[in-house]
């Protein structure tokens, strides 16, 4: 952790676990003149709760799939810190409620379905006793093919396509699936998406920053930019990630921006709908993700609550993601420092604050 609770000048504290992803938000800050500071939540540590909070804006931006890069405290210790800041009328971003969310596909999937929003049919299994039993009671009500799913998940993780009981089976015996962090797996009809892309629906503080179209064909369930595939050790070529019918084409991206997003039918309503799930959720910076079945169905599977950065897409975007997270936080941060120039100043704050 770079803070220092003795500080006294406000900032923007970013709370994270993945110096690989957070390039492009630093970037942004320092190009606004945003004073920023990184609580990097890995390894665990000290919260001393006699303290109070650094002075400033908290915002989190943990993953679901820290435990996947040996964080396995990551999630206590992020919620520690957000219990603490929120308890001490600090603003916080994407708070202990975003990171439930984070952390559960049942919560998103609950609370989508909940705001009249079309989810795949799915199950949740707690523990192993039941996936068989349960597979089998989802195949009677969609008589196809499903996957597997982390309810703690992010990059595709457990994600894996079965197209009867017989081969889920068959999997299980063998040990070939493999056991979510919280023990709780998600069986989830297979829809394929009907021109071979999911949309991931970029969203902060409300407003839509962009859309992003991922190519499935190509990319499979974990969507890996095209640089950082996996590799044939022999021949040199992408192999074929997990789900995608043709290996990655070196040089071609995977991730396209679809500009006309929010201006087709239905889109409007989409968005109105993701706006209020966020809303019960507290999630201000958030991904939604998407796909079209071949009847017209418009199906949401998947709420994350960062953004997927993503370089070739930045590059042609009317709006940067990471420059509206960043011109939100900086918003909240002059707010802060306005309110407490008034707090010093003899007049109370607001109460709560
Ligand atoms: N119900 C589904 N039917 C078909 N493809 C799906 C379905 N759910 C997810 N996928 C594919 O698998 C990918 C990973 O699933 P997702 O739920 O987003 O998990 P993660 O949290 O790991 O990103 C999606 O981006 C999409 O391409
Ligand atoms: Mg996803």
């Amino acid at each position: 952790m770079s803070a220092s609770p003795s500080d006294a000048q406000p900032v923007v504290h970013a709370i994270h676990e993945n110096p690989d992803w957070f390039g492009p938000s630093a970037d942004a800050f320092r190009e606004r003149g945003i004073p920023y500071r990184e609580w990097l939540l890995t390894d665990g540590g000290a919260v001393d709760l006699d303290e109070p909070p650094p002075p400033g804006v908290y915002w989190s931006r943990f993953s679901a799939s820290s435990h996947t890069r040996g964080h396995a405290l990551a999630k206590e210790h992020t919620r520690a810190v957000l219990a603490w800041a929120a308890a001490a009328g600090r603003r916080v971003v994407n708070g202990r409620s975003a990171l439930e969310a984070e952390v559960s596909k049942v919560v998103q999937l609950a609370t989508l379905r909940r705001h009249g929003l079309e989810v795949p049919r799915t199950t949740a299994v707690v523990g192993t006793a039941d996936l068989l039993a349960a597979a089998r009671g989802l195949v009677a009500r969609t008589g196809g093919p499903f996957l597997t799913k982390h309810n703690q998940g992010g990059k595709g993780l457990g994600v894996a396509r079965f197209d009867d009981v017989g081969a889920f089976a068959a999997a299980l015996a063998a040990g070939d699936v493999p056991t979510p962090v919280d023990g709780v797996t998600l069986l989830q009809e297979y829809v394929p998406p009907a021109d071979g892309t999911i949309t991931r629906v970029e969203l902060v503080a409300g407003e839509l920053v962009y859309a992003i179209r991922a190519d499935t064909v190509h990319g499979g369930f974990q969507l890996c930019p095209a640089d950082a595939c996996a590799l044939d050790p022999l021949t040199g070529a992408p192999l074929l990630p997990p789900g995608a019918q043709l290996a990655p084409v070196p040089g071609q991206s995977l991730f396209s921006l679809d500009a006309e997003f929010g201006t087709r039918p239905g889109e409007d309503a989409l968005l109105a709908g993701y706006r209020a799930v966020l809303a019960e959720l507290g999630v201000e910076i958030a991904g939604v993700e998407h796909l079209r079945a071949a009847d017209g169905r418009v199906l949401t599977y998947d709420v994350n609550t960062n953004t997927n950065y993503n370089a070739e897409v930045e590059a042609v975007a009317p709006r940067s993601g990471p420059g509206a997270i960043a011109d939100h936080l900086g918003a909240l941060l002059r707010a802060e420092v306005a309110r407490s120039a008034v707090g010093h100043a003899g007049v109370a704050p607001p109460a709560g604050r």
